[in-house]
């Protein structure tokens, strides 16, 4: 007895001694994962800056112009032909007047689309911040352009709707002068993670508790020139946010796929096999770019079987599926990108049950009649047979899962009647499907209860 009662006294100790985190890597990668970002599986990225006035190439619009040696022609001559001689990139920001930016329709659209989080650049590589950052003088959306706190006024629309909130973040900036100090001395010296990086990261932690925490532009520096590990260990034992933050893994160069919360890995990741570690796709419904760009040309949008494809594939491997817009400088989110999220959302209505909270199965993927993808609840009592083409027959064959004669139920999700089917052998069933009813997302859900 005496034994026992030691043995729960040091057994709480550690427990509490083992919540504070230490500013190395084994200490803050053993931190679980809060558990709303898993169970979410769908979020939407929002890319809204300064560049979204150019609104050319893409959001590193200004690196292209001017960073880049030799400078991309297009943007040159895209700044030639249009911008009087001299018109410098800072000048795009009063051009940036957000003056139909209505925050609660964003937040319907995010919301209609199934989307249970959503993640905005507070900061791009350019520098700009979305929000009135004391360290970003004349340089932010309340001092000059829209002259409105965007990151906090979307931000309370979002969380109106109870949908989880999170902040993308660039370490780096290009053309800042403090870093680019810092990058000539090799980065030895950190006046710019001192002076400027680390006091803002901290101010938008404290202003506006992001649940997520989207960093990038890590990879010119090491994680101790950034200050990676102090930060994080600041943000899960310290911070407003400690019990509900989630972060990335871009935290420093070499971090990515290894370091920090869930994985990206690299932009649009895919992986071919079920990655130990949680992990995100962000993906963006324009192809080229992840900011707006006038010239946007349908063809090169994902259209919606591709957005649910995607989606579908990578939740089955246990991903995030983190779906990007970029809105207009005039804050409108174009209707064709509002078009893709309010029907994504109209298929989740139907077959959100095989992807929210869904674990995945011992089995991705196989193709047996056509291609399915598979999902499980957590429990593991029901198994998600997702196919994303239509098949020739009304027959359909799945060879992965072992049904039980007595209890096996097969349904597909919309319609409430069971459905015929027969065991094959050695493993696997035949199906016979109903009609199956039409949808702009092109994929259906067998949902299989009791089979193993
Ligand atoms: C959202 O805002 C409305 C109107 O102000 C309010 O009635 C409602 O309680 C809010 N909901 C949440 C979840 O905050
Ligand atoms: C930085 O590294 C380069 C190449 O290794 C070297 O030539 C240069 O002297 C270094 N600069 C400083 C300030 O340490
Ligand atoms: C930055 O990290 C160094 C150790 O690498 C530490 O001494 C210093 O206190 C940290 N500064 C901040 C502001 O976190």
């Amino acid at each position: 007895m005496w034994l026992f009662y030691l043995c729960i006294t040091v057994s709480l100790a550690l427990q509490t001694s083992g919540t504070r985190y230490q500013p190395n890597w084994k200490s803050l990668d053993a931190r679980p994962l809060p558990k709303w970002y898993d169970e979410a599986k769908v979020g939407i990225f929002v890319h809204w800056g300064v560049f979204s006035v150019p609104g050319f190439r893409s959001e590193w619009f200004w690196w292209d112009w001017q960073g880049e040696n030799p400078p991309d022609q297009d943007c040159v001559d895209y700044m030639d032909e249009n911008y009087p001689p001299g018109f410098s990139y800072p000048d795009f920001a009063p051009k940036f007047h957000a003056q139909f930016f209505d925050p609660d329709y964003w937040a319907d659209i995010f919301e209609a689309s199934g989307a249970k989080y959503v993640v905005l650049t507070s900061k791009h590589h350019e520098g700009f911040t979305t929000w009135p950052s004391s360290y970003s003088w004349n340089w932010n959306s309340v001092d000059i352009g829209p002259h409105r706190d965007l990151v906090g006024d979307l931000g309370k629309a979002i969380r109106n709707r109870s949908l989880h909130y999170g902040l993308y973040n660039s370490l780096y900036e290009w053309f800042n002068p403090l870093y680019l100090a810092d990058k000539k001395n090799n980065f030895t010296t950190q006046h710019f993670v001192l002076k400027k990086l680390l006091p803002e990261l901290t101010d938008l932690v404290l202003r506006y508790k992001p649940e997520l925490i989207w960093s990038d532009g890590d990879w010119e520096a090491p994680d101790s020139y950034w200050n990676s590990t102090e930060f994080l260990a600041w943000l899960y034992n310290d911070s407003p946010v400690k019990d509900v933050v989630v972060t990335n893994d871009r935290w420093g160069a070499g971090c990515n796929c290894k370091h920090g919360g869930y994985y990206n890995c690299e932009d649009k990741y895919t992986p071919g096999e079920l990655p130990k570690h949680k992990w995100e796709k962000c993906q963006s419904v324009d192809t080229q770019s992840w900011g707006y760009r006038r010239n946007i040309r349908l063809s090169e949008l994902m259209d919606l079987p591709s957005i649910v494809q995607d989606l579908v594939k990578t939740v089955s491997m246990g991903g995030n599926y983190l779906l990007n817009v970029g809105p207009t400088s005039d804050g409108m989110i174009p209707a064709v990108f509002e078009e893709r999220l309010r029907s994504l959302g109209g298929w989740l209505s139907v077959n959100g049950e095989a992807i929210y909270a869904s674990k995945p199965w011992r089995v991705q993927t196989e193709k047996a009649t056509v291609p399915v993808w598979y999902t499980s609840n957590p429990t593991g009592s029901s198994v998600y047979a997702v196919f994303l083409t239509k098949p020739e027959s009304y027959t359909f064959q799945l060879t992965e899962p072992l049904t039980m004669e007595t209890s096996t139920v097969v349904t597909l999700l919309g319609n409430p009647n069971p459905l015929r089917w027969a065991p094959l052998h050695p493993s696997g069933l035949i199906i016979l499907l109903p009609e199956l009813p039409f949808t702009p997302g092109q994929a259906w859900t067998l949902k299989l209860d009791w089979v193993l």
